[in-house]
């Protein structure tokens, strides 16, 4: 052993002196920062990495709530073929693991499928097919009824309003307001007499046939009360049609009593619009009257353990003010209650976002979700799909999260514009590759995170089946 260190070459004389490297943890990771942890903290859905850093990119808006996150909405939006459906579909599975539940509006037919998108994905998460909705109905096909006893007085009178007001293209001024809501009234109140609900075409033949006492007491004649609401009673019937007509854009959908089979605690559940031509009136009409349904009859108060609020236990937490909390269930084991997360997900966002009386409906509802542990995911291609007025520019900033995946030149440059985002970013964005996207969390830019798909995700993802030639990329092995 002597003898070897005897030996010249490890004569510090002959050594070259190097400083000795002294690593802590947080040292190494600044050196390699692939190691170091997530920015956004390890708890939430992996997203894929951040490209300049290596660093894991994760992501959830109920964790990162709080400080840096506002609020938990998120606006997905870039061109066609670039990866935000394969994004939101493989955040909504990985979401779903962290037990939370999804409902999808899928706007999008896979022709070669003969259905949704997303249809492969809720029946491999829970084994349902997606709730469809077709026009003119038909078997399998299901109907929301706006009228329905399950949405309460004021949020119905509103929707049945939205409803008229779009089949109109304009407000409905304060006569007319005041005639529609008489005649909800009306319906409810006729249709119980005869035993059943009330749908709507009872609230046409309402507005076209006013009572004596109603008119009184608006100080108005009824042949005033009539003109009224003569107007609606026409786009309701022009909407619904009727036992001769079955040509009204709302047939089979919206104009009979509610037909959903929908286990409202599934994990996922997929309402199906493909076969409602987009664009049309009756597709905003029946986004809207989905998200006020949700809102009635999906968004209650469940424990993560699947209990209602009232099944645990009140623990007294301030002797003083009798302040308490909800605790543990013994039914279920349960130590405390956590209110189970949601997450809306709505493709071609721009049904909703595009439309001034549905991107106010929206707002109001996110508000009110919020409390419920709500998160609504909207994708649409640029933001010049989505007009400039008030209430989409206030449902916009209802986003806390923006994902903005490669954009051509001007939409770039008007969507960071738009959102108030540095110059830099636009020609950016312009040369982000499929799958990679700039993230706005928050205040924080991240300016490149690619999403990662494992391969048991890629063909629930794939969505390019009517574009790939098959037979050239895969040759016959005979
Ligand atoms: N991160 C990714 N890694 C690998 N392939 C991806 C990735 N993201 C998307 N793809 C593939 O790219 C194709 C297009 O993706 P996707 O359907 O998500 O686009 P899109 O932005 O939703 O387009 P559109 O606006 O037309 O709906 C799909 O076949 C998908 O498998
Ligand atoms: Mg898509």
């Amino acid at each position: 052993m002597t003898d070897l260190l005897e030996l010249t070459p490890f004569s510090p004389m002959y050594e070259t002196v190097r400083r000795p490297l002294y690593t802590e943890t947080t040292t190494s990771q600044a050196l390699y920062l692939p190691v170091a942890p997530p920015t956004l903290g390890s708890a939430g859905a992996i997203i894929g990495r951040e490209l300049y850093s290596g660093k894991a990119f994760i992501y959830c808006p109920f964790s990162a709530f709080g400080d840096g996150l506002p609020g938990g909405n998120m606006i997905v939006m870039g061109d066609t073929g670039r990866g935000k459906s394969a994004f939101a579909k493989t955040y909504a599975a990985r979401q779903i693991r962290l037990g939370r539940q999804v409902v999808v509006l899928d706007t999008k037919e896979q022709k070669e499928r003969e259905e949704g998108e997303w249809a492969a994905l809720g029946r491999s998460l829970t084994g349902k097919s997606p709730v469809k909705f077709s026009p003119g109905g038909g078997p399998g096909a299901s109907c929301i009824n706006p009228m329905d006893p399950a949405i309460a007085g004021r949020r119905q009178v509103e929707l049945v309003r939205t409803i008229v007001e779009l089949g109109l293209g304009r407000t409905l001024d304060e006569f007319a307001g005041s005639a529609l809501r008489i005649a909800i009234r009306r319906a409810h109140q006729r249709a119980g007499d005869l035993g059943r609900i009330a749908v709507l075409a009872d609230v046409a033949a309402a507005l076209r046939a006013p009572e004596e006492s109603d008119a009184t007491a608006k100080q108005r004649t009824r042949d005033e009360l009539l003109g009224d609401g003569l107007e609606a009673s026409y786009v309701l019937d022009r909407l619904c049609g009727s036992e001769e007509d079955a040509t009204g854009d709302l047939t089979g959908m919206l104009d009979g009593p509610t037909s959903l089979g929908v286990d409202l605690n599934a994990d996922m559940i997929v309402f199906d619009l493909t076969k409602v031509p987009s664009g049309g009136v009756a597709m905003t009409i029946l986004v809207a009257v989905i998200a006020v349904f949700l809102e009635e009859v999906w968004l209650r108060p469940l424990c993560e353990c699947g209990a209602e609020p009232s099944r645990h236990e009140r623990v007294v937490v301030d002797a003083g003010s009798g302040a308490w909390e909800l605790g543990p269930n013994r039914e279920s084991g349960c130590r405390r209650y956590t209110q189970r997360k949601r997450i809306l997900i709505c493709e071609e966002a721009w049904h909703i976002l595009g439309v001034p009386q549905l991107a106010a409906l929206l707002e109001k509802f996110l508000k009110f979700a919020r409390g419920y542990g709500l998160s609504f995911v909207g994708l649409v291609h640029h933001l010049s799909d989505i007009d400039d007025s008030p209430e989409t520019q206030a449902a916009l900033k209802m986003a806390d999260t923006i994902v903005i995946y490669s954009q051509k030149k001007a939409e770039a440059e008007a969507t960071v514009e738009r959102l108030g985002l540095p110059s830099w970013t636009a020609d950016h964005i312009t040369r982000l590759r499929r799958g990679i996207a700039l993230w706005v969390v928050g205040e924080v830019i991240y300016p490149a995170v690619q999403h990662l798909l494992v391969e048991a995700e890629q063909h629930l993802c794939f969505s390019s089946g009517s574009m790939t030639d098959f037979t050239s990329t895969q040759p016959d092995a005979a």
